[in-house]
């Protein structure tokens, strides 16, 4: 069934306290329920509570019993007729953990039980109306056997623990804000916990804990110190405090997503709390940092306030992407100022618009294309996506952009006044955004920027200049469009947006011109573009200037503008814009590669332009390391992929590994002496952004030997690889082995690493993405890693780095039929455990009609064989159906 955004009704009671007992067992939990409910018009009517995969054992209502012919019973829930508008309700349910393959509801991972409720798992615990705008604050018991579960946590604050007569322990919580049920959480296990007790900005004393495995606790150090700067960051930024006494973080092994922010006891995904230097990569240090960041965020923006209903999903997703996104940047800038910091941003600038552009844009041009506020769903679940979550970010931005830091903020402070402790809509947080704006641009408002919540897909702006020597004027025009995406009516107009496009101009030897615009003034000025053609007359202007375009990327949109590769190369050397600076070198290989992937040979002129900019960037002192190894990467085989008509995967692998070699060999001198010099002497390992730089550099360097064949390299790899003390320069040196090795080193490496790590699942994970990727890698050896023994297609992390890995990052060996047919026969085997992890499965080919003709075909034919499947879960046959009709 299709739910619309326009249908929302307010639930008719209100629900002010809730009392939760738990009799907890992994075999079998029963739950009782109390709660009064009043009516809030007065009126007497139906109370329907959502339950799902639960039994009802008891409900009575103001202490009467009722039967079965009092109430109706079915597949989504209970409804009950009450004769008062106001009444106590109390309800015995049970439910069945260890049967959970679901991951939503309360389930067991290892021995511990954990719950995921949102968007909608509370209703699988219990009976409630499981909606975000029912608030109530929840007192919640917890029984269990004391010996497998010394710890038992829920929301907010501990009141009291005591052991009971029949030897079990039983916690009392009770969380003093209200909140809706999809942050309701409970934890019962034994773990390693770390401590920290810190000083909010109020003075008053705070706990902050992290819980993990047994044996774990060694690996929580980098948690907590970013747990911690987190609540800094926050205060300080923000101006928001901790509004708890004590705060929890706990690791799963076995998580759908990445992390929960549940009120006062987030419950993650081990891979992201997890993190020690023998163990963990840079990247992975760095993806810690932002997790926890990201749900200690959620805490104001998510929680104080948050959703009226899952239309609005984007209003505490993208603001909490762009709060995450924001306080890494700031971390790597700690410290540095000037350009020095600029450049240290737009690391992460760059790497937040590369997961946009590898995972958004292809989203906004398939059939799952959606606005950030979608106008429909068939099913939550699949909607957490690259749209609500990366592009709500953007959009956030970009107001971020209007407004201006302060303005910005005094927004924030708007929105809390208004409606902290509510559930609001995306409308009422840009009415606060709004009216910070019109105060600050008197005559100006945000009431066009709105269309950015109700159109889906990627817009394109189309530049074009013409500079005139007499008047020494140069005039900028800009056109947008935003073709209809997904299952948008091709009818329904779409009329221009307000894009913020930032814009700087260099002169034809590359040094920065001063912008003049109508009494304005800048290096880079940020043009309010809001008609669908709209041109702009810059002053001062003697020769034709060179553009650079969207700096730091001003919008989520494509630009198009047509110029010489040498103009590109100018930017790539000379702009003071990084990101832009960086986007022009990738542009100029971007070229390359598509062209040579489409069967034209390039030019050598077009080549040795590439070689020369690589070739300049690589000495240039200038530039810090983190960012090198960025500008010197070439463009992901996905961002690739996405920008060729029909989609060619084969040969965009092919292009851009040939240009790999091409830039090896003819560099090879710098990326030996580059390798060399990174080698010295290293202080102790610290994640920090310098030695993360330099060592994701010496891997680019070893990588672009391998990839030439230079005789030196396997060597090279070798050394690294055995004389590794962290796991980037270890994985560094196994991956360029695996992939780019000979049979033998191949071999060697996967069977060290194995030895080594067996016992760490998330080392593990690791060694089977990196075959599931490898080039030599086809569908035959996926099926054998299948059946290794510690293959398991419960733990979504696992299933996750295999098959995950190849269907989406094996592009060579997965577009085959073989290919195809193992997709679609792991979609229907993941649908019967869990159609959440299946429905994300279904979507890698689910843009199918985008490939070239033959992969079209047996695509279709693979889709229509997972429709076809009986029992199918709502999860994938929404994405199927979606995919097929378009
Ligand atoms: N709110 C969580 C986060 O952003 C994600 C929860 C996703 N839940 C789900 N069933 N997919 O961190
Ligand atoms: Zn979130």
């Amino acid at each position: 069934p299709t739910i619309s955004r326009h249908d929302y009704q307010p639930y008719p009671y209100q629900i002010e306290k809730v009392r939760l007992e738990f009799d907890l067992a992994a075999e079998q939990t029963l739950v009782r329920l109390a709660f009064r409910a009043s009516s809030r018009d007065g009126q007497i009517r139906p109370l329907v509570l959502d339950g799902e995969d639960i039994e009802l054992l008891e409900v009575s209502i103001n202490g009467v019993a009722l039967t079965a012919q009092d109430y109706q019973l079915d597949e989504q829930g209970l409804t009950l007729s009450p004769q008062t508008a106001e009444f106590d309700l109390v309800l015995v349910s049970r439910c069945r953990p260890q049967d959970n393959t679901m991951l939503m509801g309360l389930y067991v991972s290892g021995k511990n039980l954990f719950t995921q409720c949102e968007a909608q798992g509370f209703r699988r615990i219990t009976f409630f109306p499981d909606r975000p705008d029912i608030m109530s604050r929840y007192e919640v018991v917890l029984r269990g056997d004391a010996k497998l579960y010394p710890y038992l946590l829920s929301n907010g604050n501990l009141l009291e623990s005591t052991t009971l007569d029949d030897g079990r322990t039983q916690a009392i919580w009770e969380d003093p804000f209200p909140k809706p049920s999809y942050l309701f959480a409970l934890v019962a296990g034994d773990f390693d916990v770390r401590e920290r007790e810190i000083k909010k900005a109020n003075g008053q004393p705070a706990l902050l804990q992290v819980y993990c495995d047994r044996g774990d606790g060694d690996k929580t150090e980098w948690a907590m110190e970013c747990l911690e700067h987190s609540v800094r960051w926050d205060e300080q930024r923000f101006g928001l405090e901790l509004d708890l006494d004590r705060f929890m973080i706990v690791a799963a092994r076995d998580f759908n997503m990445g992390a929960m922010e549940n009120k006062g006891l987030n419950i993650f995904n081990a891979a992201y709390v997890l993190a020690d230097a023998q163990s963990t990569t840079d990247a992975s240090f760095h993806a810690v940092e932002a997790v926890i960041g990201h749900e200690y965020f959620h805490n104001w923006t998510g929680n104080r306030v948050t959703c009226r209903d899952w239309f609005q999903l984007s209003l505490k997703e993208g603001l909490t992407v762009f709060r995450d996104q924001e306080f890494s940047a700031d971390m790597l800038a700690q410290g540095l100022d000037g350009a020095q910091a600029a450049s240290a941003r737009a690391v992460k600038r760059i790497d937040d618009v590369s997961v946009l552009r590898a995972a958004q844009f292809p989203e906004d041009a398939g059939p799952m294309a959606h606005p950030i506020r979608p106008e429909s769903y068939q099913e939550i679940s699949n909607f957490y996506t690259a749209t609500i979550y990366e592009k709500g970010a953007e959009v956030i931005r970009m107001q971020h952009t209007l407004l201006g830091e302060e303005n910005f903020q005094a927004g924030i402070r708007e929105y809390f006044k208004r409606h902290d402790g509510q559930a609001v809509t995306c409308d009422d947080f840009v009415d606060s955004m709004d009216s910070v704006y019109r105060q600050a641009k008197p005559g100006q408002s945000l009431e066009q920027f709105r269309r950015w919540y109700q159109q889906a897909g990627t817009p394109r702006v189309q530049v074009s200049l013409q500079h005139d020597p007499a008047a020494q004027t140069a005039t900028l025009t800009l056109r947008q469009s935003n073709a209809p995406a997904g299952i948008e009516n091709k009818s329904t107009p779409k009329p221009p947006l307000h894009i913020p496009f930032a814009l700087g101009m260099l002169d034809q030897q590359g040094t920065p011109l001063t912008l003049h615009l109508d009494g304005q003034q800048g290096d880079t000025l940020v043009l309010d573009f809001t008609e669908t053609e709209q041109s702009w007359t810059f002053t001062q202007i003697p020769e034709a200037p060179v553009l650079s375009l969207l700096r730091n990327f001003s919008a989520p949109v494509r630009v198009d503008y047509y110029r010489p590769d040498s103009e590109l190369a100018l930017l790539a050397r000379h702009d003071t814009d990084p990101f832009a600076r960086w986007e022009a070198a990738q542009l100029l290989a971007t070229r390359l590669i598509l062209s040579s992937a489409s069967g034209r040979t390039p030019s050598a002129a077009q080549l040795a332009t590439v070689v020369q900019t690589w070739h300049a960037l690589v000495q240039d002192p200038a530039l810090s390391p983190a960012y090198k190894a960025r500008i010197l990467s070439l463009p992901s085989e996905r961002e690739l992929l996405e920008q060729t008509k029909p989609m060619t995967p084969r040969t965009v692998v092919q292009a851009r590994r040939q240009l790999q070699r091409e830039l090896g060999l003819a560099l090879t001198p710098y990326w030996q002496e580059l390798y060399q010099y990174l080698s010295l002497e290293q202080a102790p390992y610290s994640p920090d952004a310098l030695q993360a730089g330099q060592r994701s550099l010496r891997n680019l360097a070893l990588n672009y030997l391998l990839v030439a064949g230079v005789n030196t390299g396997p060597q090279l790899a070798r050394n690294q690889y055995d004389q590794a003390t962290n796991m980037t320069d270890r994985m560094g040196a196994l991956s360029a082995l695996v992939n780019y090795g000979d049979e033998e080193d191949r071999q060697d490496g996967l069977d060290d690493f194995f030895q080594r790590w067996q016992d760490n699942p998330l080392v593990l994970d690791r060694w089977f993405s990196l075959q599931a990727t490898a080039p030599s890698t086809q569908v035959a050896q996926v099926r054998a890693l299948m059946l290794h023994p510690a293959f398991s297609m419960r733990n979504p992390n696992r299933a996750r780095s295999l098959i995950f890995q190849f269907c989406m990052n094996n592009m060579q060996a997965v577009h085959t039929p073989e290919g195809y047919a193992f997709w679609a026969e792991q979609v229907i085997a993941l649908d019967k455990l869990n159609p959440e992890i299946s429905a994300r499965l279904a979507r890698v080919f689910d843009n199918w009609a985008r490939f070239e003709p033959e992969a079209r075909d047996q695509l279709k034919a693979a889709l229509e064989r997972i429709q076809a499947e009986p029992g199918l879960s709502g999860n994938v046959a929404e994405i199927v159906h979606k995919a097929l009709t378009l």
